[in-house]
C-alpha cells in the first residue's frame, strides 16, 4: 500500500505550552525541570483530523454541556471501523463504553478475578498494568519477553508454566506492545490462544495501539482467533491514541461473552462508571467515519520518523541500541552500554541531555538501563531531541577519557 502525505501537514509545529498538557506542562512535576524537550507520555504533537476539530467546535458552541447519550450512530461507527480496519465483525451488544482503557482493565480485573489471584503480564510493559493488579489486591505474575534474533519475543515455555498454575486467572496482553513496539503475529497470538484455552485463563487484550501499525505488519485482534469469537477474552480499544484525543477520556470494551459482560457491567454500575465524555463520544464517532485518509497519512509520517530515529541511533549513537518498532509511536532505547545504574541514566537524560523520556525501569525491572522515546512529533523536534542525546553522550565520553 502506498500512502500519500500531501493533504496533511505533520511538520507544522503547534506550541503546546500552557494548554494543560501533561507532556509539555507537566515536565517540572515529573522530571523536576521545565527546561526539557518532552518526548515522553504517549500522546502526539499533531492536531487531530479536521473533521474531529470541526465537530467539537460545532458542539461547543451550544452552551449546555449536560449528560449525553450514546446514539446508535456511535455503535455503528465502531462496528464499521473495527471491520474495515481490522477485519473483525462485532455485534452492538458486545460493546460497552468507558472513560479510558486503564479504568476498563481495572474493571475487568475486579469482575473476572478475586483478591489474591495471579494475573500474568509480559514485561517490560506499560506501567499501569502493574498498578492495576497490585492496587486491587491481585498478584503480578511476570512472563518476561525475551530478546531473540534482534527482536522481543514471548517466552512460551515460561508462559505455559505460569498459565498452568491454577492460581493465575488472567493474562493481560499488550497488543501491539508498549514499549517494545511488537505487533504480535497471528501465529504468536494463536499459540497464546491455545494455551489460554487449555488452562482456562481469560485474556484481557489491550489493543489501544491497534491502528498504529506500520506497513508490512498487520494487527490481529486476539478475540477474532476464536471460532467464531474468543468468548474467554475482553478487548479494549479507543480512538484516543489513533486520533490524538486522549484528553477526551473515552474508550470502549468489547465483550462477546454475555456472562462476562454482565459481570463487568455490574462493576460499572457499582462505580457509576457508565457515563461518558460528551466530546470523547463525538470525536470517536466522526474520526471513525471520516478519519481513514488522515490515519494513513499519519502512519506514513510516523514510519518515516521511526526510520529517521533508527538511522540516527545507528549512525550517531553507536553504543545505544534500538529496534525499529513494528507499530505504536514509541521506541525502546537501550543505554546499557553507557549506564549500569537506572538512576544515573535518568539524571543524564534530564540534566545533561535535557530531554524528557520515560525511564525504562518504570516498565518493570527488565527496563533498567532503557528509556522509552515517543516519536509522534515533528521530525525536526525528534532530530533536536536525538541531537541533544548525541551531544550529551559525547560530553560524557570526553569526561570519562
Ligand atoms: C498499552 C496502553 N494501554 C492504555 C493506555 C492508556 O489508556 P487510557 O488513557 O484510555 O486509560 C496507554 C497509554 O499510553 C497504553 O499505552
Amino acid at each position: 500500500m502506498t500512502r500519500t502525505n500531501t493533504k496533511f501537514d505533520f511538520d507544522a509545529i503547534i506550541p503546546r505550552h500552557a494548554t494543560g498538557s501533561v507532556k509539555w506542562d507537566g515536565l517540572a512535576r515529573v522530571f523536576g525541570s521545565e527546561d526539557l524537550l518532552p518526548l515522553w507520555v504517549a500522546d502526539m504533537d499533531f492536531p487531530s483530523p479536521e473533521a474531529v476539530i470541526t465537530k467539537i467546535h460545532e458542539r461547543a458552541i451550544h452552551p449546555i454541556y449536560g449528560y449525553n447519550t450514546q446514539e446508535s450512530s456511535l455503535y455503528q461507527s465502531i462496528i464499521e471501523w473495527v471491520k474495515r480496519r481490522h477485519g473483525w465483525e462485532i455485534e452492538k451488544d458486545w460493546i460497552l463504553f468507558a472513560p479510558g482503557v486503564v479504568p476498563s482493565i481495572i474493571l475487568s480485573i475486579l469482575a473476572l478475578s478475586e483478591p489474591g489471584d495471579g494475573i500474568i503480564i509480559q514485561p517490560p510493559v506499560y506501567p499501569p498494568f502493574f498498578a492495576s493488579i497490585k492496587d486491587n489486591e491481585r498478584e503480578v505474575v511476570e512472563n518476561p519477553l525475551v530478546f531473540k534474533d534482534g527482536r522481543y519475543e514471548i517466552d512460551f515455555e515460561d508462559l505455559e508454566g505460569k498459565l498452568s498454575n491454577h492460581k493465575n486467572k488472567l493474562l493481560i496482553l499488550c497488543s501491539p506492545h508498549n514499549p517494545v513496539g511488537r505487533v504480535w503475529r497471528e501465529e504468536e497470538l494463536k499459540k497464546i490462544y491455545e494455551l489460554c484455552q487449555e488452562y482456562k485463563v481469560d485474556v484481557l487484550s489491550d489493543e489501544i495501539h491497534n491502528d498504529l501499525v506500520f506497513d508490512r505488519h498487520k494487527h490481529t485482534v486476539f478475540a477474532s482467533l476464536g471460532t467464531p469469537v474468543c468468548k474467554e477474552s475482553v478487548t479494549f480499544m479507543a480512538a484516543s491514541k489513533t486520533f490524538n484525543v486522549a484528553g477526551l477520556n473515552f474508550s470502549y470494551i468489547i465483550v462477546p461473552c454475555k456472562r462476562r459482560r454482565a459481570l463487568i457491567e455490574r462493576w460499572m454500575q457499582r462505580l457509576h462508571m457508565n457515563r461518558n465524555n460528551l466530546f470523547g463520544v463525538l470525536a470517536t464517532e466522526v474520526a471513525y467515519q471520516e478519519g481513514d485518509a488522515w490515519l494513513d497519512a499519519l502512519l506514513a509520517y510516523l514510519e518515516k520518523n521511526a526510520d529517521t530515529l533508527v538511522e540516527f541511533v545507528r549512525e550517531r549513537l553507536p553504543n545505544v541500541k534500538v529496534i525499529k518498532p513494528e507499530g505504536t509511536y514509541l521506541a525502546w532505547l537501550d543505554f546499557r552500554a553507557y549506564f549500569t545504574d537506572a538512576k544515573e541514566l535518568e539524571k543524564f537524560l534530564v540534566h545533561t541531555a535535557k530531554v524528557g523520556l520515560n525511564p525504562g525501569k518504570n516498565f518493570g525491572s527488565q527496563g533498567a538501563g532503557f528509556a522509552r522515546i515517543n516519536f509522534a512529533t515533528q521530525r525536526s523536534v525528534l532530530l533536536e531531541g536525538l541531537t541533544r542525546i548525541e551531544k550529551a553522550l559525547k560530553l560524557k565520553t570526553a569526561r570519562n577519557d
